[in-house]
């Protein structure tokens, strides 16, 4: 009988993974558009920037998986259909609660700068900065943690096999999955970059050619890589046939990372940053994530006003909303990174410094931000991270943001092993004062300094009410994730605003440099933008941006989520 039991447990979870498989790849077959608003579930939800990976979430709970296995299955799964920023050669950080015992944690899976690093590697003799070293091809890679950050999950947390919840992901590689519009659109605007390194244009523009609409896009080399992983876990990736590609790929691109390098990276399990905000508990990513902080200082600024008798578009709740921003976002450029290598000061959250600090804010003209070398993130576009949400009936909560930084990272793939790296060394502060792609400034807490991690802006966050869970949120979109999850808690909490709404409110943003308001292309009537330039506002409008994935628990314990209508995503549960 003991004989028996292993085998017949192993058929059964072949079986079981058959029928996923079969079920998401037909579902995909007769074109899955996805839902944008999800009606109450029960038992588990999942809200990606990609209704394939919906579904494997789904599938993954409706097989008994928690949300923890769905997250995994998940991760995995937009690594192979959202080649733009879901990843096995990035990076990310999960919030995440344990509802057996409602501890919350934070996971930072965040890449590392190789050991051979230096200070002023993308300088010149002159000192000047050496356009796109940072950015483009091997040098601008920073030691992957996604695989090691989705196995961390799963070992703490998971129930169902890790082999199995890999091996989703393996065969949509192997078998092939449908391009939707959203991926030929963005492998179209990217081609001329992706046809940089033939190894990167050989995987995703096959024949030289953008997949169409409705093509099968097949990633063998991706998926002969996933199936090591799904064999022998995270150990694969960091030594082995794996590792040995990505120390190849440095080798003949003039990259950095090496075999110590990956064997040395390790995942960190850290407190997370927790502050209240009107009657809520909000939980978001810490140090090196900038976003927990800059979050709450803006939330704790904002708390004072009585905002609910504004809209999320009135100028006066958008001049606070800013100018609270431009405080956090000053302080984000100084005192924020790795706190493994700097002393980031204690009292960022504290109530007396808000107090302080919210004096600066003037009640009715705009402030002004330094002018030191100020950055113009419009210049380049690149906001392509990705979040998502998951939660279940245990009252466990999964927010996942993970990254290659740009889109389709550093647009070099480890030939043979067939993944993109990212370029989240341009993360770091190369040189102070200089803007990174998303024209934030840094100086001494966040310049390159061997296995120091970048700072990030990735904000993961979970909301509780009387230890309850109300919601799982995060979004894309660099320096202005922060913003976007910040709006999206006050439309919740002072504007009343439904999932639908929330996800679907124009967007605002103000960083402290540039000095200028952002605001999303017809987004705002004429008379609000005339009203911020009169408080003194430069006012600036840019392209749509984020991918709010969120997630609602009502009281009662029911599910349902929301995608963000600016991209393809969807929401999936049962
Ligand atoms: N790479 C974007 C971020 O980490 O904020």
């Amino acid at each position: 009988m003991d004989l028996l039991k292993p085998v017949s447990s192993r058929f059964i979870r072949h079986v079981l993974l058959l029928t996923c498989v079969l079920t998401v790849v037909i579902g995909l077959s007769i074109g899955c558009d996805g839902v944008k608003i999800s009606h109450f579930h029960e038992n588990g939800v999942v809200a990606s920037v990609s209704p394939i990976a919906s579904q494997v979430g789904e599938q993954i709970f409706r097989q008994g998986g928690n949300a923890f296995d769905a997250a995994v299955g998940v991760g995995f799964a937009l690594a192979v259909v959202h080649p733009q920023a879901g990843n096995l050669g990035g990076g990310g950080f999960a919030l995440a609660r344990d509802g057996g015992n409602g501890h919350i944690i934070a996971l930072d899976f965040r890449e590392k700068a190789p050991l051979a690093s230096t200070e002023d590697m993308y300088l010149d003799n002159g000192g000047g900065v050496v356009e796109d070293l940072s950015s483009l091809g091997a040098l601008s890679a920073g030691v992957p943690g996604t695989v090691a950050g989705l196995h961390a999950l799963w070992k703490e947390y998971g129930t169902l096999p890790w082999e199995d919840l890999v091996t989703i992901a393996a065969k949509m590689a192997d078998t092939g999955f449908i391009v939707d519009e959203y991926l030929a659109g963005s492998l179209a605007d990217y081609q001329d970059q992706l046809s940089v390194f033939p190894e990167t244009e050989s995987l995703l523009l096959p024949g030289g050619k953008v997949p169409g609409v409705g093509e099968q896009l097949i990633l063998s080399d991706l998926a002969a890589t996933l199936y090591l992983i799904a064999a022998e876990g995270s150990e694969a990736f960091y030594n082995g046939f794996i590792a040995d590609s990505i120390v190849a790929c440095m080798a003949e691109h003039g990259g950095l990372i090496t075999a110590e390098d990956l064997q040395q990276y390790q995942v960190m399990w850290r407190q997370p940053v927790h502050f209240e905000f009107d009657s809520l508990d909000i939980y978001s990513m810490c140090p090196p994530s900038s976003g927990g902080i800059v979050m709450g200082q803006i939330l704790k600024l904002l708390e004072p006003y009585d905002l609910s008798r504004y809209f999320p578009d009135s100028p006066e709740y958008m001049h606070l909303f800013c100018e609270a921003s431009r405080l956090a976002y000053a302080d984000r450029s100084i005192h924020l990174g790795d706190p493994a290598y700097y002393s980031i000061p204690g009292r960022l959250l504290s109530p007396e410094y808000i107090d302080e600090r919210r004096k600066l804010i003037p009640v009715d003209h705009a402030g002004s931000s330094d002018a030191i070398e100020a950055g113009s993130p419009l210049k380049y576009e690149s906001d392509e991270t990705t979040h998502f949400s998951v939660c279940d009936k245990h009252g466990n909560m999964v927010s996942v943001t993970t990254t290659l930084n740009a889109t389709y990272g550093s647009k070099l793939v480890v030939s043979g092993a067939g993944f993109l790296l990212n370029n989240e060394m341009d993360d770091f502060s190369i040189r102070p004062g200089h803007p990174n792609l998303y024209g934030l400034i840094g100086g001494e807490a966040n310049k390159i300094e061997p296995g120091k991690r970048m700072l990030s802006s990735m904000s993961p966050t979970l909301v509780l009410k009387d230890d309850k869970p109300l919601l799982v949120l995060g979004s894309p979109g660099g320096s202005r994730i922060i913003t976007t999850v910040a709006q999206a808690i006050v439309g919740f909490s002072r504007f009343g605003l439904s999932l639908e709404e929330i996800v679907s409110q124009p967007r605002f943003h103000h960083q402290w440099l540039p000095d200028v308001v952002y605001l999303e292309e017809e987004g705002f009537f004429v008379d609000k933008i005339q009203a911020l330039i009169k408080y003194g506002y430069h006012v600036q409008e840019r392209s749509k941006y984020g991918d709010l994935q969120l997630i609602h628990i009502t009281a009662e314990g029911l599910m349902h989520g929301a995608s963000d209508p600016r991209r393809g995503g969807a929401v999936a549960g049962y």
